[in-house]
């Protein structure tokens, strides 16, 4: 069954690196409000998947869709542009800065533009500055760690630091979030916290989410869609509760179930 406008629609993607094909014929898709858990052991080609999307390698055959139009191959800040963010396997915060500050990039990467009213020092510039800074006020709010907003991001554990590099991700209420193994270095309490955040937004904002994850009860917890890949191929596309009830699927390529 093919949704007639998914947000996002892969079909047929290939990717190579030097003869290795790291991704192989892939077609799947992510509705508005969805979260789709893409999932398989390491190597599988999960990460390559969304360097494809996000504009980080280049496709070698097929075609990626964002909310109708073509995007595969562009640049990534014009594929950011159009409302694809992410979060990478190894962060990307800077550590120096504070909370509120690692969000405040987040924000005025969508205002290229506020730069040169910056440069210029204009009154409307001071305005806008103001603007930003209570949104992402708002945003540290949301994910409730507004407490936190004046700590340097260095000195917050791990999953906290996540939990930072979500909210600058989402500053701009992107239609489609990727995120790239956001647990690890989570403590269970936070990795459940982090679940409920990752529901709260698809069901409230209707954000479209694309989940890499190993921890497998997470992907069970807050998906709606589990995509199991294996050696750069698609090997299962289904709900929760069909891919946990798949043993083959799970013994093979997770080791447990
Ligand atoms: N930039 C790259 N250059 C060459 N090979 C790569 C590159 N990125 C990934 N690969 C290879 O592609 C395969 C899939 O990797 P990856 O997408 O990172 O898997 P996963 O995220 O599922 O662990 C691996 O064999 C990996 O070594
Ligand atoms: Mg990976």
């Amino acid at each position: 069954m093919s949704d007639p406008s998914p947000l996002l629609a892969l079909d047929e993607v290939t990717v190579q690196f030097s003869g290795l094909t790291a991704v192989d014929h892939v077609s799947f898709q992510v509705r508005a409000g969805e979260v789709c858990a893409l999932i398989g052991p390491n190597g599988a080609g999960k990460t390559t998947v969304f360097n494809a999307v996000s504009g980080n390698v280049r496709i070698h055959s097929g075609a990626i869709q964002f909310d109708g139009k073509p995007i595969h191959n562009l640049p990534p800040h014009i594929i950011s542009g159009r409302g694809v963010r992410r979060t990478f396997q190894n962060g990307g915060l800077f550590a120096e800065r504070t909370a509120l500050e690692n969000v405040l990039v987040g924000l005025h990467a969508a205002v290229p533009n506020n730069l040169f009213a910056l440069v210029l020092g204009t009154r409307k510039s001071a305005a806008l500055e103001l603007e930003a800074t209570r949104r992402a006020h708002e945003l540290l709010d949301v994910l409730e760690i507004g407490h936190l907003a004046g700590t340097l991001v260095g000195a917050l554990p791990g999953g906290q630091q996540r939990m930072v590099e979500i909210v600058r991700a989402l500053a701009t209420e992107p239609p489609l979030l990727l995120l790239d193994e956001p647990s690890v270095g989570l403590t269970p309490p936070t990795r459940t916290q982090l679940g409920v955040v990752i529901r709260r937004l698809a069901a409230e904002r209707g954000i479209g989410i694309l989940l890499i994850e190993h921890a497998i009860e997470l992907v069970m917890n807050v998906s709606d869609r589990v995509i199991v890949m294996n050696e750069g191929r698609k090997v299962a596309d289904s709900t929760p509760d069909v891919v946990r009830a798949d043993r083959a699927v799970l013994e093979a390529y997770l080791g447990h179930a």
